[in-house]
């Protein structure tokens, strides 16, 4: 592991764009060596949108169950009410996170609901397939790494829309394919078989397949950072470069925040606060693991286009990204959290300045808009099940 606090941070105010003006030094921070590992640390592998967790699909089979799970991200009746879909809480017009109004933790259905709030800030789906192409079969998602495929986190959304646990939901889910001629006919050609012939679970998994191989596709990775990252130095600008050197430097944040993702998929406690609608209590990964030296961890969040996906952290605790970096300019949080904090987190010296570089560069994440063709409703004017069939 490389010890990235050895890294000799520039004097502030001297970098000139495309330059280096102290000899030998990348952007006045990084030698020619680190820089060159940060480069093999940070760029971006090659993701074959395809290659989903039970194998790779050829095109253009791969294409039609990715349109398949284009038409059930939009699709409300796995809802117990009717109403909600997997868009109400990863709006695709706001880089799939939960977009709605008081969305510091998702709401479960809709207001006339009862059932509530769910327990932790919606994740944007976005780059999943990063996730999965880095940490292959590895339980890495949701906040405490529960499943280890995007399209399994299924059986937790449908919890969230008001359906009982798996195993207990297959035959629902099922029975949204079945009742839809127009589903029903797409899951034959794409899985070869008729919905109506095959098991309940086994509908259920080819679902979580088509849900997957819709999510890989929402990948934007070619932020202006990458360009940075890959030799323009053009491409992000003097603040936000040092704002770099912040985050490998003093910042210490590319501890945790590593990878191309800038996420190192483990987990760690901050010592986030349990606010406002989250419960008074979350054990975090402790819950999967069953270790006491899990409590309070949750996964290190990835910072792509991470200024698009607020509020931030496990329960939505923090609005804006300013908070955020106060929020670690104090050593993350001060009391009454679960668990022990990781040690790392310590008051950082940072000057008001070195704050407004670390945003900055924070900023330079954003890559480009997902493919307008992937965040539209695909749904065909039949393709509806129970109570939301429209005549
Ligand atoms: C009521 C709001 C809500 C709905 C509806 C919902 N989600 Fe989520 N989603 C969340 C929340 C909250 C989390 C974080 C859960 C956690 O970590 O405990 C999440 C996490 C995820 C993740 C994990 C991403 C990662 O990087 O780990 C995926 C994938 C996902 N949802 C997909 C879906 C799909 C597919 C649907 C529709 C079948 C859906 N969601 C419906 C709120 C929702
Ligand atoms: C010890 C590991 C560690 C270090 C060091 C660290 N982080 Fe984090 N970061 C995490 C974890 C874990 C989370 C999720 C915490 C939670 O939600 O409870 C997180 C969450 C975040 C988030 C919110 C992401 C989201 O989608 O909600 C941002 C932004 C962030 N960190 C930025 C930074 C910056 C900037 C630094 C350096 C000043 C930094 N982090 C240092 C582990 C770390």
């Amino acid at each position: 592991m490389i010890v990235w606090s050895v890294v000799k941070v520039g004097l502030l105010g001297l970098v000139v764009s495309g330059c280096w003006s102290e000899p030998g030094l990348v952007d006045d921070a990084f030698t020619p060596a680190q820089w060159t590992r940060l480069q093999a640390e940070l760029t971006v592998p090659a993701l074959d949108a395809c290659a989903l967790s039970t194998g790779t699909w050829a095109q253009p089979r791969c294409d039609r169950l990715a349109r398949l799970g284009q038409q059930l991200f939009f699709e409300p009746a796995f809802s117990r009410n009717g109403a909600t879909a997997c868009v109400t809480c990863h709006d695709p017009g706001r880089w799939f996170v939960d977009a709605r109004e008081d969305n510091q933790v998702s709401r479960s259905v809709t207001e006339q609901s009862t059932l509530g709030w769910t327990r932790r800030n919606a994740i944007s789906v976005v780059n999943v397939g990063l996730t999965a192409t880095l940490a292959p079969k590895q339980q890495v998602f949701t906040w405490v790494g529960k499943y280890a495929s995007s399209g399994e986190v299924l059986a937790l959304a449908l919890t969230a829309m008001g359906q009982p646990k798996v195993p207990a939901s297959y035959a629902s889910v099922a029975g949204v394919i079945r009742n839809s001629p127009s589903y029903a006919a797409q899951y034959a050609d794409v899985f070869a078989r008729s919905s109506g012939l095959a098991s309940d679970e086994q509908v259920f998994q080819d679902v979580e397949l088509a849900f997957e191989a819709y999510m890989r596709r929402l990948g934007s990775v070619d932020a202006p950072f990458d360009r940075y990252l890959a030799g323009d130095a053009s491409a992000i600008d003097d603040r936000a470069r040092r704002g770099f050197a912040v985050f490998v430097g003093r910042g210490t944040c590319i501890e945790c925040h590593r990878g191309p993702a800038f996420t190192d998929l483990q987990f760690h406690s901050t010592g986030v606060p349990q606010v406002g609608h989250a419960p008074a209590v979350d054990p975090g990964r402790v819950e999967i693991t069953d270790a006491p030296d899990d409590t309070g961890r949750f996964r290190t969040s990835s910072l792509r286009n991470i200024a698009e996906t607020g509020p931030y952290m496990h329960d939505g605790a923090l609005a804006s990204l300013d908070d955020v970096i106060w929020f670690y300019r104090r050593g993350g949080g001060v009391a009454g959290y679960e668990g022990d904090k990781d040690p790392r987190l310590t008051p950082l010296e940072l000057t008001d300045d070195d704050a407004r570089d670390l945003e900055a560069f924070l900023r330079t994440l954003t890559g480009a808009e997902i493919d307008p063709s992937l965040r539209v409703d695909l749904r065909m004017p039949m393709a509806c099940a129970g109570a939301t069939c429209a005549p």
